[in-house]
């Protein structure tokens, strides 16, 4: 096991509700019982999740378990509410303010609509310069910066004084690339960072992304939909269902020795040839509603294994391998 030294990033027993914030006339109704407490989403469960600088980490599990409450968490673009984020061994909440800056921008995400991230009416020039000129990583003026990061995601600088409607849906997805790099990150969420293209095209973005890694020794939470993404991509794999990471494990591991029944039936019988073409296997029966996760293991409804053990006691993540660890009362005697 790595320790937390090793950690360039850790979630731990991170939280996150959404609900109504109750005003005065809400909480005096819910005191006086004429009112019932508004529905609350359950996004996450106390995730925790140690991801080492250089490692690519690939995030997957049905839409609505969390991943992108996970990743925005991460990229402090929201607030747990319980447990916290830690930045190089540090709380982001506990570093000071010159150091907490430093951290937000060292951690960027990159999102999967490259157009609704681009603002139309500023050229490509001002959108890549902006953040490190109000940061002070790059003066006005300082042309050769924004053409350095323009370059290193296959961009032509000359085209810079250009609008984002002028470019193809890949080169967005590059100019947003180019914008993260430019405050000199070391650590990128891409929540869906490809999904939005041409098949063509993810291909050659995916290889960016791989190019980058190398040159500027990034890390990654990859988040995607994608099997052969997934495991083109990512050394080591973390699979979410209803707010919560059920199995953790070496990407090859994952693929050989799946051990969770939810990861099993997500991936354990679409032929490997087949990956590459299909996204996850679609598993029977409805994901439950995360206004009311159901007790104990959240996955119990639709396992074909599940006990009354399992209808009332939350399984807790287990080291079953070297590196590969997993959630589900089978592996507990
Ligand atoms: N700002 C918000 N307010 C209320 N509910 C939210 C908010 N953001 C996310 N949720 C809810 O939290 C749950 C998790 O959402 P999230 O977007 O993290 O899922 P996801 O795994 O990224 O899904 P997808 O694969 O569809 O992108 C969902 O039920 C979603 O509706
Ligand atoms: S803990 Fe029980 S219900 Fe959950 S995955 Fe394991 S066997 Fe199935
Ligand atoms: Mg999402």
């Amino acid at each position: 096991m790595q320790d937390r030294a090793d950690a360039l990033i850790e979630v731990r027993e991170v939280t996150r509700r959404f609900g109504p914030k109750p005003d005065f006339a809400a909480t005096l109704a819910l005191r006086l019982g004429l009112a019932k407490p508004a529905p609350v989403v359950h996004a996450l469960d106390r995730v925790s999740l140690k991801i080492r600088r250089g490692e690519v980490i690939g995030l997957v599990g049905e839409s609505g378990c969390g991943k992108s409450t996970l990743g925005r968490v991460i990229a402090g673009i929201i607030q747990p509410s319980e447990g916290e984020v830690l930045w190089q061994g540090t709380s982001l909440n506990a570093l000071p303010p010159g150091k907490r800056k430093a951290a937000d921008l060292a951690i960027q995400m990159i999102f999967q609509n490259p157009m609704a991230a681009l603002n139309p009416r500023m050229t490509i020039e001002e959108i890549v310069a902006e953040a490190p000129r109000t940061h002070g990583l790059a003066k006005r003026g300082d042309g050769a910066y924004v053409d350095r990061y323009l370059a290193m995601v296959g961009l032509d600088p000359a085209t810079k004084r250009r609008y984002p409607h002028q470019f193809s849906g890949g080169q967005r997805q590059r100019v947003n690339i180019a914008r993260a790099l430019a405050v000199q990150p070391q650590f990128l969420v891409c929540d869906e960072s490809v999904a939005a293209l041409d098949v063509s095209i993810q291909a050659q973005v995916i290889n960016l992304f791989m190019d980058l890694r190398e040159q500027l020794n990034l890390t990654y939470l990859f988040v995607s939909h994608d099997l052969g993404v997934v495991e083109h991509i990512s050394d080591r794999v973390a699979i979410m269902y209803l707010g919560r990471i059920v199995e953790e494990a070496p990407v090859e591991e994952i693929f050989r020795r799946p051990n969770h029944p939810y990861t099993k039936a997500l991936l354990s019988e679409v032929p490997r040839i087949e990956r590459a073409k299909r996204r996850f296997k679609p598993v029977a029966g409805e994901l439950p509603s995360p206004l009311d996760p159901p007790k104990g293991c959240h996955f119990h409804p639709r396992c074909p294994y599940a006990t009354d053990r399992c209808r009332i006691e939350v399984p807790k993540k287990i080291e079953i391998a070297p590196g590969h660890h997993s959630a589900c009362h089978l592996n507990a005697a």
